[in-house]
């Protein structure tokens, strides 16, 4: 049995300007045990994905199953099978942390839950936090919370949506560690994050959005391996010539350049010589996810929904 299967999710809203298509069409199929990677840039339609999942909204058309239950017609078992750490920071601010997860606990009809509690404080670095008035919470252990009040009922099946938006470098790790080790012991994982290099490190297969549409659905290393091979890197503050400017990513002063080998390499090379543009600090790393990433999204450009 697969642990999330989307068939053909559509999404519409109806918006002061007219209709609008989030979702076109969705259909990917999530296994049990595997560590999933959902990409795609702001407003791509991760998000209402994983609302419709959750229950939180409805699909237009189309059906949504986990574990091979409905998540309409069968929403309290669909439902409990999912521990959804939501993108927004949305709590009860009366209750501090411990009260905060006994409440989700006894949601779900888990009693006696106070040892879990206690690691995933622990695992969470809210130990200490236990105590404190969820108002009292800076945003990044609020976030803590969410991840750990998602965990509480030990669900098969984790969606984790940004969970390291605004989390600092040293949580981020634990966390991963965390729910790596979750994911060793069986859980399934859903994952959106726009930090690429944590999907490449963690996930075994990703889908990209772009504007509803799923335009890229392979293994990471697939992805990986179909990108071009190398990437040119150097600092410059003059113009690249066109015909390098097309491919460039540029951020401030640094270029990247995608590169298959090294001929390839010296003909950017040369061709940046003729053009008189002055290059510094150049280096040659292998592509990266980034690299796919923004390849599959712009490949994908002028497709998908209006
Ligand atoms: N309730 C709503 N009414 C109208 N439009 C909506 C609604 N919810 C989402 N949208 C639109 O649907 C599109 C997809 O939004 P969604 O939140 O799913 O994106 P996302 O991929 O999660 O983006 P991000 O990376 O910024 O979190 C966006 O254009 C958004 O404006
Ligand atoms: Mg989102």
């Amino acid at each position: 049995m697969s642990a999330v299967s989307f068939s053909s999710v559509s999404k519409v809203f109806n918006t002061p300007k007219g209709p609008f298509q989030a979702l076109d069409d969705v259909t990917l199929t999530i296994e049990e045990g595997e560590f999933f990677g959902l990409l795609g840039p702001n407003g791509a339609g991760k998000t209402t994905l994983i609302s419709i999942l959750a229950g939180l909204a409805r699909a237009s058309s189309g059906s949504v199953s986990v574990l091979g239950s409905d998540v309409q017609t069968q929403f309290a078992a669909a439902r409990r099978q999912l521990g959804v750490v939501p993108q927004e920071l949305v709590f009860d601010p009366f209750f501090n942390v411990r009260e905060t997860l006994r409440l989700q606990s006894g949601y779900f009809g888990v009693k006696n839950n106070d040892a879990w509690i206690d690691e995933l404080l622990e695992n969470l670095g809210l130990a200490d936090k236990a105590g404190a008035n969820m108002r009292q919470l800076s945003g990044g252990m609020k976030r803590r919370v969410l991840v750990a009040q998602a965990l509480v009922h030990k669900p098969p099946i984790i969606v984790l949506d940004e969970p390291t938006a605004g989390v600092d470098v040293e949580l981020r790790q634990t966390l991963w560690q965390f729910v790596a080790r979750l994911n060793k012991q069986g859980h399934t994982v859903l994952l959106t994050t726009h930090y690429l290099e944590e999907a490449e490190a963690l996930c075994t297969r990703l889908a990209m959005l772009k504007r509803g549409r799923v335009v890229a659905l392979a293994r990471t290393s697939e992805l990986l391996g179909a990108a071009s091979a190398n990437v040119l890197r150097f600092k410059t503050d003059d113009a690249l010539p066109p015909q390098l400017a097309a491919q460039a990513r540029v951020t401030g002063r640094v270029a990247q350049l995608p590169a298959q080998d090294a001929q390839e390499i010296e003909q950017h090379l040369s061709q940046l010589r003729a053009a008189g543009v002055r290059v510094e600090d150049v280096e040659i790393r292998k592509a990266d996810l980034e690299d796919v990433f923004l390849n599959v999204m712009a490949q994908a450009a002028g497709e998908g929904a209006p």
